[in-house]
């Protein structure tokens, strides 16, 4: 006799995994698809968000999308990897045995940008800092080592904040945008330089904040993008939304294929998770003092885009005018939540390009990557705002 809680899930292991792989968008964008740039105005400038890209291979899909989308877009375009650019634990010491691995996953990112002329920039991740592996060596000397190897790569190429300091440290970009670079895993990290004697311009949490603060001020209406790896708005794990899936089927975050349902086991996974305040997570209180201390003061700055990576989805909030890009899934792919304050979410391999038009719009598209080359596509795209004096300029 076929139980009722055998069907139950049943019906959950072909349903669930369907349900995963789908793009959510909220009710009031419903028809999106047919919301475009004009077709005949010229992009002026283009800047790609990619995120915790640190396990491409060479030849890896994702790392084609990005190299043919890059001879597409004019000079006037910016790279930017937004953390997590070598797992598992930042780029190592030769003397190590993972040196090769390490080096590899980075160089797998450099080379996605050859015969590109742009700014290309790095900034932390916790991988980066080689946060989650006491065993191994690492920590700042991994992270400056990884700032090393960018900049000598070419004049264009940067990894910011330097010296593992919190930032904010200003990147001025082609054609009138600012770059504002944080290190957001600093607010986490042990053994972080910090206080009287340390050589960072900001050596403090409120320091940090106010620089940040006066820095927007000073660039208030203007084409601002503040970067770092952690999201302010996040519908996935690490901001404490956990889908059915997780509850049913933790395995699968470890595998994608093991769907074996362990309900009361995935809820103890969660509960636990939630309790220990992981660093990772917002539940940390680091991490809650960052958010909440970006909440506050971003709000004030509408226009402004905060782009960051760490979940390994693609995410689009917006709340009080501001901006907010979650772009982590160039090599992983993990679950994420609908609803809440994100008008956009999904699951799929991608990145995400904030594009500015001569008409004075800007407009934010995601690009997901299918199983082959060819398989790729906008998963959403949406404007952002229309620069006030370009719009006026056109109109006379
Ligand atoms: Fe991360």
């Amino acid at each position: 006799m076929f139980s009722h809680r055998r069907a139950f899930y049943l019906l959950l292991f072909f349903l669930l995994p369907l349900a995963a792989c789908r793009p959510w968008y909220a009710k009031r964008v419903n028809g999106w698809e047919e919301n475009k740039p004009p077709l005949d105005e010229t992009l002026r400038s283009a800047t790609y968000l990619i995120g915790d890209a640190g396990k491409w291979e060479q030849g890896d899909l994702m790392q084609q999308t990005v190299q043919s989308q890059l001879h597409q877009t004019p000079d006037s375009a910016t790279v930017v990897y937004l953390g997590d650019n070598i797992y598992e634990w930042g780029l190592t010491d030769t003397a190590v045995k993972d040196y090769a691995k390490t080096k590899y996953y980075l160089d797998a990112q450099l080379h996605a940008t050859d015969g590109f002329n742009g700014p290309v920039v790095f900034i932390p991740g916790n991988h980066d800092w080689a946060a989650s592996y006491k065993e191994a060596p690492g920590g700042l000397a991994n992270l400056k080592r990884q700032e090393v190897a960018v900049a000598k790569y070419g004049s264009n190429y940067s990894f910011l904040p330097t010296n593992g300091c919190p930032g904010p440290t200003v990147k001025k970009l082609p054609n009138g945008w600012t770059l504002i670079v944080l290190d957001t895993q600093w607010w986490v990290q042990t053994g972080r330089p910090e206080g009287v004697g340390c050589k960072c311009p900001q050596p403090t949490e409120q320091a940090v904040l106010r620089a940040l603060d006066s820095l927007l001020q000073i660039h208030k209406g203007q084409k601002t993008i503040v970067v770092g790896h952690h999201p302010v708005y996040d519908n996935g794990t690490h901001g404490g939304h956990f889908t059915l899936r997780d509850h049913i089927f933790p395995l699968t975050a470890f595998n994608k294929y093991l769907w074996i349902p362990l309900p009361l086991i995935g809820s103890g996974i969660i509960a636990g998770r939630m309790m220990i305040k992981h660093f990772t997570d917002q539940t940390h209180p680091g991490y809650k003092r960052l958010a909440t201390g970006l909440k506050t003061m971003l709000k004030r700055y509408p226009n402004v885009i905060y782009a960051a990576g760490h979940e390994h989805n693609l995410q689009y909030h917006n709340r009080d005018g501001v901006h907010y890009i979650v772009t982590g899934s160039a090599a992983k792919a993990s679950g994420v939540s609908q609803g809440h304050t994100a008008e956009y979410v999904d699951t799929h391999r991608g990145f995400t390009v904030v594009k500015e038009y001569a008409n004075g719009q800007v407009w934010v598209e995601y690009l997901i990557q299918g199983k082959y080359p060819s398989e790729k596509r906008v998963s959403y795209r949406r404007l952002l705002y229309t620069i006030p004096s370009q719009a006026a300029a056109i109109r006379h």
